[in-house]
């Protein structure tokens, strides 16, 4: 996304009282991807509906499916005639700003017979889509890339016949290209065996299994049986971690915090910034724990605490993903250093997520060490407002306004406009809280 729009930033008081965040990104593609692979109706509430949504919409409208909104009842209405009727599209899938957007459909893509040419935004077209066209080739697809397969834009189509099942073990841990080979496997003529490096988000399965798919885990592998028809399933989604962890992390860092976040999911595959905020002796309590539309959900209760730093790396890494840059301004703040390991992926994020938290601490007082797989935040700072360009990225931009609540003096951040890739209302939220809800 563009860096477009500044925004003056000051502290912001203790954070009090109840804030509803907006439903989860991640399962909002998914809702509206896998719904569209069904024929018939069904309806979706809480969807998320921001720019990287908005884009997955687009892009299937190409394909034939229809979106209708129920504004009293706050949902979404997905109407599809089923993969098998997806209409060739006339013109380039525009994904935006969205990896997952570009990834998921490209699986989908490889199965159809006719060409889908996918691009993106600036960003996009820097981030690798080798990860996901090599393994959609071997499975006999028709792929073509920029740079060699490496890059968008690309394109898409299945060749003459079913595509081979796939049998591997997959290059990275990553929900996207994993949910894109999943697609796929859907149609290949027979049965995948899709093994997992690490586990990474299983929103994709959990939704596909409830929507009537033969899909089962044995361990690391996920089997997957083509064959079985799908069924369209209304949804409630339920808010999303990502988003929370700002509100988490700002709380945790804010003395005379007690802040309420009510119905955000906690899948365990999500759920790595409540554990790695805990390990810094954050106060969260997960209460009144239930199961949304097949997610596990909970209200999320944090209280002001001194934190410490800690040494994070492994699984950990990848269940706190895309929540990095805001553990690190609360790793700024601890006691003793905090340290990031085994987070290359970080690099290839919406910027360079290592390099754009290290820039963004920086900016604001904190000492930072940046490493090829990583980064080690001494802690103990007295952050102080500054300067910061969010570089076009949604989390560093909101990462950025969390410091800059806790930081003496004000904050100018640059590229604020981005926030509307995944949180559109995060500006109105905290003025909210800055002033106590
Ligand atoms: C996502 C998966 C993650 C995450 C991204 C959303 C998804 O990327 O960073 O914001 O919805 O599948 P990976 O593919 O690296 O897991």
């Amino acid at each position: 996304m563009a860096a477009t729009g500044s925004v003056r930033l000051g502290r912001t008081g203790a954070l009090r009282g109840e804030l509803a965040v907006p439903g989860d990104k991640s399962i909002s593609h998914r809702a509206l991807i896998c719904n569209a692979l069904a024929r018939g109706e069904a309806r979706v509430t809480n969807l998320l509906e921001s720019a990287d949504c908005l884009s997955t919409m687009a892009c299937l409208e190409h394909f034939g499916v229809e979106f209708e909104r129920d504004a009293a009842a706050g949902a979404v209405i997905v109407r599809s005639p089923g993969l098998d009727r997806f209409a060739a599209p006339l013109d380039t899938l525009d994904c935006g700003n969205s990896g997952t957007t570009m990834r998921l459909l490209a699986g989908i893509g490889a199965t159809l017979p006719f060409v889908s040419v996918l691009d993106g935004d600036e960003s996009l077209r820097k981030r690798p889509m080798g990860r996901v066209l090599g393994p959609l080739a071997q499975m006999g697809a028709y792929t073509k890339g920029r740079d060699g397969g490496r890059y968008a834009p690309i394109s898409v189509a299945t060749r003459a016949g079913r595509l081979f099942p796939f049998r591997g073990k997959l290059s990275v841990a990553s929900g996207q290209l994993k949910s894109a080979l999943i697609f796929a496997a859907l149609r290949a003529g027979a049965e995948s065996e899709i093994e997992e490096v690490g586990p990474s988000r299983d929103h994709t399965e959990r939704m596909l299994l409830a929507m009537g798919a033969d899909i089962a885990r044995y361990g690391a592998i996920i089997n997957v049986r083509p064959g079985a028809p799908l069924r369209p399933r209304d949804l409630q989604v339920p808010g999303d971690i990502s988003a929370a962890a700002f509100w988490i992390v700002a709380a945790a860092i804010t003395p005379d915090s007690d802040l309420m976040l009510p119905a955000v999911g906690i899948n365990p595959t999500r759920a790595g910034v409540v554990d790695a905020l805990r390990a810094m002796g954050a106060d969260i309590t997960l209460e009144r724990e239930r199961d949304v539309s097949g997610e596990p959900v909970a209200d999320i209760r944090v209280r002001y605490a001194p934190l410490s730093g800690i040494e994070a790396d492994g699984d950990l890494v990848v269940r706190a993903l895309d929540e990095w840059p805001v553990i690190a301004v609360a790793g700024a703040v601890a006691e003793g250093p905090t340290v990031i390991r085994d987070a290359e992926e970080l690099r290839v994020k919406e910027s360079d997520r290592i390099a754009s938290t290290a820039a963004m601490l920086r900016a604001l007082g904190a000492e930072v060490e940046e490493r090829s797989d990583g980064l080690r935040i001494a802690g103990g700072a007295s952050l102080r407002g500054g300067v910061v360009d969010s570089q076009g990225d949604h989390r560093i931009a909101m990462a950025a306004a969390v410091a800059a609540g806790i930081a003496e003096g004000e904050t100018e951040l640059r590229g604020a406009d981005s926030v509307a890739i995944s949180y559109p209302e995060f500006w109105r939220d905290r003025e909210r809280l800055g002033v106590g809800v």
